[in-house]
């Protein structure tokens, strides 16, 4: 069965992106001119998913809006001719979006365990929106294709350097392809010395229902929360799993640098600004270099 639904998880706190977060959600916090949610959709979308199934919580609700029809904004571009920004704001009116409220943010597993009714028995794609991937890396399909072969599930996985392990999911495989490798374990936020491996799960997993079951039984494991790396070990234990390691580029926007260097670097692709942008960061970097020497 193809992969036609994702899981986007958007129920967490924020607490790195204090105060900001304080009644806004992450998930829309603009980069150059997207809420960082919609990349994760329209990453998606490319894949030919088109159920969306997003996880909320409280202070939440404009994530609803964002995907809704905008009727009144509709008529006001059609009357003033701006046909550009309709069919902007329209591009992913074909799509489908359910929302599940988390409660409480137990944790990713407990999040992904929400959508159960709505993804049934079938193969889907989780995808944490803070995680954003350059365009022009094709993970998630490269993901698919993987999983189409197989038939087992995928986790993104990206090498990371070992004072940052400890903030991840981290597996043991053996290599079984150019960047695939057949997990053998997973432990979720090590420390260095007991990490088993260089290789973090970054936001992008295709699952397969059967996690429902591992993720109704289980109990919060690493700082109180139901974590997914624990359903996915429990698994593990009954079915393959592999990993696919991620070459490109990732931002990790969850995160103010991260946030950062993501509205940075996707600026300077805009169409829109980023002329202007590239020779606004030139000026700087020269003021910069002088001031510093
Ligand atoms: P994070 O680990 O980034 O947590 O969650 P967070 O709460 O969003 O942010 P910080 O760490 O406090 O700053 C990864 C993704 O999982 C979702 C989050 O919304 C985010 O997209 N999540 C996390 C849930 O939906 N529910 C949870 O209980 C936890």
């Amino acid at each position: 069965m193809g992969v036609k639904k994702a899981i986007l998880p958007a129920a967490g706190l924020g607490t790195r992106f204090l105060p900001a977060t304080k009644a806004s959600p992450k998930e829309m916090l603009p980069i150059v001119d997207k809420p960082m949610i919609q990349y994760a959709v329209e990453e998606a979308a490319a894949c030919g998913i088109n159920e969306f199934i997003i996880i909320t919580g409280r202070h939440k609700r404009t994530i609803e809006d964002h995907f809704d029809t905008v009727y009144e904004l509709e008529e006001n571009l059609k009357q003033k001719g701006k046909d550009t920004l309709l069919e902007e704001i329209n591009r992913l009116s074909h799509l489908n979006f359910a929302y599940i409220r988390q409660g409480r943010p137990l944790g990713l597993g407990h999040a992904i365990l929400r959508a159960w009714p709505f993804v049934k028995d079938e193969p889907f794609a989780v995808l944490l929106s803070d995680d954003i991937i350059a365009p022009e890396d094709r993970l998630l399909q490269e993901m698919i294709n993987l999983y189409n072969e197989i038939d087992c599930p995928v986790v993104a996985l990206e090498e990371v350097p070992t004072e940052e392990i400890h903030r991840y999911g981290v597996i043991a495989g053996e290599k079984e392809g150019e960047n695939v490798f057949r997990i053998t374990d997973l432990v979720e936020k090590p420390e260095p010395a007991e990490a088993p491996s260089n290789l973090a799960i970054i936001g992008r997993y295709i699952l397969t229902p059967d996690i429902f079951k591992v993720l109704e039984r289980m109990k919060p494991g690493k700082g109180g929360e139901y974590q997914l790396t624990d359903a996915l070990k429990d698994l593990l234990r009954r079915r393959s799993i592999y990993g696919y390691v991620f070459r490109g580029k990732r931002y990790d926007a969850g995160d103010k640098f991260g946030f950062l260097q993501a509205t940075v670097e996707l600026a300077l692709r805009s169409s829109a600004v980023s002329e202007k942008f590239r020779s606004y960061l030139i000026e700087i970097s020269e003021r910069l270099k002088t001031e510093h020497s």
